[in-house]
């Protein structure tokens, strides 16, 4: 039978949500009962894992079913994956990246803080326009760190909650100081707007004075994340909470140019193409909308009935049609 130190990491890799190493793990106590005579309880461990995977259980992030899943009223405000997306997949300007790196290096090495009673950045506002990898970071921080990744969707919380948010928000608060975890509250604006904005001033300030009272009594081990497109609307007494606050600008030219080189490297002939004249016609998109430039191209060349070749013209001819879509 199953060994303790196969039971401790098929029990670890569920809880990483780490499906692949889960099901190699299953098989390999499957081929271990084989190899000890048990055929009927190998072949039964063999069809549980088959049957898992039938049921999609593998598809990425959303693998095993996490043990800390929210529940009960919790389960409407918020949503938790696994991430496995790490630094290398991300494209950033080297200032932007710095600072997401300096938040892993503190997170993993906060014992050392603790040694000088310091504890590490954990409440971060990351701002910029839409397209930039504000939301793609979140997942990186959580694949790095190995944290399952809450998400908050304030726009929807607000709506549906309208005259409860501030109570749903202490819900979430109490969740952010038990579960350890990485908290992203993207959209952020729709709950920090600056108090003078106008709005509906009461239900929007009670949630303004709650969520700041929340992030100055948040002492827990979790990492609060904000996300913001509108900077520029977002109360100034909130700016204070924060331990950091991260701008992600639209790529440079050699940024551009990375990350069409990166996504056309599948496709044969790419190394030829002029990367300096198609970044140049590039500039002023988001990271968002250049992948899926590419992704266009690459369609276009893998569906065409005749034989179609990358070249510079093509993929010119891909921006324009997106721009003007
Ligand atoms: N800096 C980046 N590096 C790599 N991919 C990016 C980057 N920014 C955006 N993307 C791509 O665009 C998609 C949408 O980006 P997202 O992170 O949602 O942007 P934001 O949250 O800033 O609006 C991502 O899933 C990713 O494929
Ligand atoms: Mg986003």
């Amino acid at each position: 039978m199953a060994n303790i130190d196969q039971i401790k990491a098929l029990i670890k890799s569920h809880t990483d949500g780490d499906s692949e190493l889960f099901y190699s793990i299953a098989l390999q106590m499957a081929a271990h009962a084989k190899n000890k005579g048990h055929s009927k309880i190998s072949k039964e461990l063999k069809d549980l894992v088959q049957e898992a995977k039938d049921k999609g259980f593998n598809k990425k992030n959303c693998s095993v079913i996490p043990i800390s899943q929210p529940r009960g009223e919790l389960s409407g405000l918020l949503s938790v994956k696994y991430s496995k997306d790490t630094l290398s997949q991300i494209f950033l300007l080297d200032k932007t990246k710095n600072k997401i790196k300096r938040i892993i290096k503190e997170q993993r090495q906060k014992s050392a803080l603790a040694k000088y009673g310091l504890s590490p950045r954990h409440r971060i506002l990351f701002h910029g326009p839409p397209g930039t990898g504000k939301t793609m970071t979140a997942s990186v921080l959580a694949g790095e760190l190995n944290l399952p990744l809450y998400t908050i969707m304030l726009d929807s919380l607000i709506t549906k909650f309208m005259g409860e948010t501030a109570s749903k928000l202490r819900l979430i608060f109490d969740h952010i100081q038990t579960t350890k975890g990485i908290y992203f509250f993207d959209e952020f604006d729709a709950l920090g707007a600056d108090r003078a904005a106008g709005n509906d001033v009461g239900e929007i300030r009670r949630i303004l004075n709650s969520i700041l009272q929340f992030l100055e009594q948040d002492h827990s081990e979790s990492i609060i994340l904000a996300a913001t497109n509108h900077v520029n609307i977002i109360d100034k007494a909130l700016f204070r909470r924060f331990d950091d606050l991260i701008e992600f600008e639209l790529p440079t030219k050699d940024i551009i140019s990375e990350v069409i080189q990166n996504s056309l490297c599948t496709i044969e002939g790419s190394n030829k193409l002029d990367f300096s004249l198609l970044s140049d016609k590039c500039i002023g998109f988001n990271i968002s909308d250049i992948k899926k430039i590419c992704d266009n191209s690459i369609k276009e060349i893998i569906l065409s009935e005749s034989e179609v070749c990358i070249s510079n013209n093509m993929i010119l001819e891909c921006i324009e049609d997106f721009q003007r879509n």
